[in-house]
């Protein structure tokens, strides 16, 4: 079943490697059309598998999504045939959950089944459900469904009792719609939540504060057609430093935004890997010596729990204990058994804490990758690795990452994809 990827470890890298869009940018202006009837075109959208998902939801709700050409879309929600989104293809991506915001706001009701369960946690969806409440949805449905209706949302101030990207987005593309003002505290300040909000207000929504924990929302009538050109996707680029910087390799990330990944070059540095930074490029040099860290992942601007599994690649061929704490997610750190099992010396303390005894001399396997970071962070460790290693379950990598297997062999990496 499915197909896996090949791996021959410790070819020696070099290059450069272009960043795609961001996943968690794209994701959300797909779901914001549902705004308004006129068109949207979007541009720079990675070919992955959560964009494919979600496009085949929003297509089953009625939208009319074109691809014009690669990694260019046009979207319209000029009529829309139901407001219940397909069970069983919502189930596959939890992102759905912000579809109830915009679906609330322009047609009054919203229904689904609860999202499944996901690997890095329980993911619990309070604070969509409580935030939508506060701007005037009434909350019907039973234990398996949700059902959301509203006579028209109405402006309030929501104040967030814990950070939520999704939560936030979801909120903002209610308000935009809402009668009168909406406030909302303790928002996220992702650069995903800001590039959103830039392009809305292009649109011609009234949203002010993004990019800070308050943002206003002053609800209009109706929103314009629009161009989004979607932001590099700084995941994707922080992965690709810490694999050169893993390698010991000199690669240029080029085609990123390094303004979008401060903490995290910051840390690089402290470990002794050598960079070189430019408006849209990050050269990792050869690095020489790497020291041990002690880092805490944070909400945004911090350090991102989505990079937390290739630091922790990275971590295990640096000189000496790094610890790690993972306060975004409780169950993100249980790839590391799949990495000692490689050869890394990694302590659980506890479902939050890692301690890193470093360097270890990896040595390759057959891994089955568990979600998508841990799975792409597997393939760093591979590419390190002495041996052949094989990777199952790719369809989680593929999720989030555009033929990550040519792009890497275009560096020097030997990975194939095979079938099972
Ligand atoms: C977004 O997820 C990203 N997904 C995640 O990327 C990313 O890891 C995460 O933000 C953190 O940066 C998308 O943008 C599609 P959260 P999100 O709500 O919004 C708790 C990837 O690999 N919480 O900010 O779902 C939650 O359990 C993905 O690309 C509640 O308690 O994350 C977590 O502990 C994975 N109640 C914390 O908040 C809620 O209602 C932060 O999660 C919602 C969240």
């Amino acid at each position: 079943m499915g197909e896996k990827f090949l791996i021959q470890g410790r070819k020696p890298l070099s290059g450069e490697i272009k960043v795609k869009g961001a996943k968690n940018a794209a994701l959300k202006v797909f779901i914001a059309s549902l705004l308004t009837d006129k068109e949207w075109q979007i541009y720079n959208v990675p070919e992955i598998k959560d964009i494919f998902q979600e496009i085949e939801i929003l297509k089953d709700l009625g939208l009319k999504i074109e691809k014009e050409k690669k990694g260019v879309y046009k979207v319209r929600a000029k009529e829309i045939k139901k407001t219940e989104l397909d069970s069983s293809l919502s189930q596959k991506i939890r992102a759905s959950i912000m579809i109830t915001g915009p679906l609330l706001a322009r047609f009054g009701e919203a229904k689904l089944s609860y999202p499944g369960g996901c690997l890095i946690g329980k993911r619990p969806i309070d604070l969509f459900l409580e935030g939508l409440a506060a701007l005037g949805a009434e909350l019907k449905g039973d234990k398996n469904t949700i059902h959301l209706t509203t006579k028209g949302l109405k402006g309030n101030v929501f104040v967030f009792p814990q950070i939520s990207v999704t939560a936030t987005e979801c909120l903002i593309m209610a308000a935009a719609l809402a009668k009168g003002k909406t406030v909302l505290k303790n928002a996220a300040m992702e650069p995903e939540v800001v590039s959103l909000v830039d392009f809305l207000n292009s649109c011609g929504a009234q949203i002010k504060g993004a990019g800070t924990p308050n943002i206003e929302i002053k609800g209009v009538k109706k929103l314009r057609g629009g161009r989004y050109f979607t932001i590099p996707d700084r995941i994707e680029a922080g992965t690709f430093a810490a694999l050169a910087a893993a390698s010991k390799s000199k690669v240029k990330i080029r085609d990123c935004e390094p303004l979008h990944l401060e903490v995290f070059l910051k840390i690089l540095k402290k470990i002794g890997v050598e960079l070189e930074r430019g408006r849209n490029y990050i050269l990792v040099r050869q690095s020489k010596a790497l020291r041990s860290v002690k880092v805490v992942t944070h909400e945004y601007p911090g350090l991102p729990t989505d990079l937390q599994p290739p630091l922790t690649i990275l971590l295990t061929q640096a000189k000496g204990l790094s610890l790690i704490r993972e306060t975004v997610f409780e169950g993100r750190l249980f790839y590391t058994d799949i990495l000692n099992q490689m050869g890394a010396d990694i302590i659980m303390c506890d479902p939050h804490r890692i301690v890193i005894q470093g360097p270890s001399r990896l040595y390759g396997r057959r891994i089955i990758s568990p979600d998508i970071r841990a799975g792409i962070s597997l393939v760093i460790a591979a590419l390190i690795a002495q041996g052949k290693s094989t990777i199952e379950n790719i369809e989680q990598i593929d999720r989030g990452y555009e033929k990550i297997e040519q792009r890497l062999q275009k560096i020097g990496a030997d990975i194939k994809r095979v079938k099972n």
